[in-house]
């Protein structure tokens, strides 16, 4: 398979970066923090575009570094990519290449999305083993299993998943799938390879989570019969061909999560806008078992209003509608500091409690067994140097960076800039004392931040 990519410039190399967040702790927030277009469906809703020979437009894409490797590995395939603000004009008419390139599939795991659309639409594709990250192995048996059950044949060879259609079949045929696990992954990619197979498709013990229904409306946009998404049993009728379509993401209900997590470590009252509230009904349930009032102000508007001492509770990360594992480090760090012991039990992720180490540098005290954080409240965390080792960890030590008393040096920026557009502009908009500096240690520079409050 030849590298679609002739130059590594086009490869970004943010993680040798040498840039760092410093934080001066002690600071209340104030005000209303906007909220993008959610990163969970763009990056699948842009995959999916591949599905139409046609013109189409979508909003409220937010302008992260995933979408910045997406948008460079469907420009490898032949897409029309042009992103103007968070709008994107996207024409996947002419599709030159049935093989994504390896070196930007690594880095971007969502890639795999795109072996649904490009086995529906061409019959045909090589996409690499999106491979591990640092919250787990993240295998695909599901996505591989649900296309061999619709006609696929698939092998694997050296790394990269050949599927072509069998037989002499020339559109994949509809199934009825049952999901081992409600993956939210493969339940997008049945759903996109369903839309323009011959027959029905049901997808069973499918991911209800808002990103998939968000792709479901996205793919009926352009004429996809589908019905049930958001439920654990999708039906979707294939239809020979998709037309051109307009549509608007959903706003990200994590980093509004992030955010009103912000509001409650800081102990002030925070907005967050535009927002979906019953996408974050798990998450609104938890806050207010941790002390704190949650009001929708208006139909798109949630605000907290935190007491001065949140309580210890247990909660375990489940499917949607549960308590999101995307949020479960934030909320960590807010219990590190409430009164009591607290359990969180990670059920999803087999590795994603990493941040644990880097909180108990700041002060905090907290074990691991096994998928499960025992964390006993603490008064107060210090600043130092910690590392994000994954997206929602990043945001995880900001937050406490926000509470601790002193300065906190956050590296690992290339995880948090594949997540959060504009992170820490929207929290100095809000009274959060947060630079984004050249490594003090490079730079030997004094701290952006006295440790003198004012
Ligand atoms: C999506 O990942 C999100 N990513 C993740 O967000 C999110 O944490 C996750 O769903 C769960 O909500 C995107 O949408 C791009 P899964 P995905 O398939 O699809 C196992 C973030 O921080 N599994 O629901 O990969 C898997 O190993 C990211 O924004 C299999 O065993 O999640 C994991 O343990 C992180 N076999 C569990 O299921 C499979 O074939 C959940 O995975 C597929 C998944």
């Amino acid at each position: 398979m030849t590298s679609l990519l002739n130059s590594h410039s086009l490869l970004i190399a943010p993680e040798k970066s040498n840039l760092e967040l410093q934080i001066l702790g002690g600071y209340p927030l104030q005000g209303e923090v906007r909220i993008s277009g959610a990163k969970n469906s763009a990056l699948v809703v842009t995959a999916g575009a591949l599905l139409c020979p046609d013109d189409c437009c979508i909003r409220h894409v937010p302008s992260l570094l995933d979408m910045t490797w997406m948008g460079q590995i469907l420009s490898s395939l032949g897409v029309k990519w042009e992103k103007h603000g968070d709008v994107l004009d996207i024409n996947a008419s002419h599709i030159s290449q049935s093989a994504a390139p390896s070196e930007l599939v690594g880095r971007l795991r969502a890639s795999f999305f795109l072996i649904g659309p490009l086995l529906a639409r061409l019959g045909v594709a090589q996409v690499p083993l999106p491979g591990g990250c640092a919250i787990g192995a993240r295998p695909v048996e599901l996505h591989i299993r649900g296309l061999q059950a619709m006609g696929a044949d698939v092998q694997i060879k050296q790394g990269i998943v050949h599927a072509c259609i069998s037989g002499n079949k020339r559109r994949l045929q509809g199934a009825r799938i049952y999901l081992d696990f409600p993956s939210v992954g493969a339940t997008e990619t049945l759903i996109m390879a369903a839309t323009l197979a011959e027959g029905e498709t049901m997808i069973q013990n499918a991911a209800q989570e808002p990103e998939v229904v968000d792709l479901a409306n996205f793919c009926r946009t352009m004429g996809a019969k589908i019905q049930g998404a958001g439920t654990k049993t999708i039906a979707i009728s294939g239809v020979p061909s998709l037309h051109s379509a307009e549509y608007s993401i959903i706003p990200d209900r994590i980093e509004a999560g992030t955010f009103l997590l912000a509001g409650a470590i800081t102990h002030s009252q925070l907005s967050v806008a535009p927002v979906n509230p019953q996408h974050l009904i798990g998450v609104i349930d938890t806050l207010r078992a941790l002390g704190a009032a949650i009001f929708a102000d208006a139909s798109n508007r949630l605000r907290i209003v935190p007491k001065q001492q949140h309580v210890a509770i247990a909660i375990e990360t489940a499917p949607y509608p549960g308590f999101p594992t995307d949020l479960q480090a934030q909320l960590m760090a807010i219990l590190a500091l409430s009164q009591g012991s607290s359990i969180i039990s990670e059920t999803i992720f087999e590795n994603r409690l990493q941040h644990v180490t880097e909180l108990n540098r700041m002060g905090a005290d907290i074990r691991v067994r096994r998928s499960h954080a025992i964390i006993r409240g603490v008064s107060q965390l210090t600043g130092t140097e910690v590392v994000g080792t994954d997206l929602r960890a990043s945001a995880a030590l900001a937050l406490a960076g926000l509470a601790a008393d002193g300065i906190t040096s956050l590296k690992g920026l290339h995880h948090l800039d594949r997540g959060y557009e504009n992170f820490e502009q929207k929290l100095q908009q809000v009274g959060a004392k947060i630079q984004r500096v050249q490594s003090q240690a490079e730079s030997g520079k004094e701290p952006v931040f006295s440790t003198l409050h004012g």
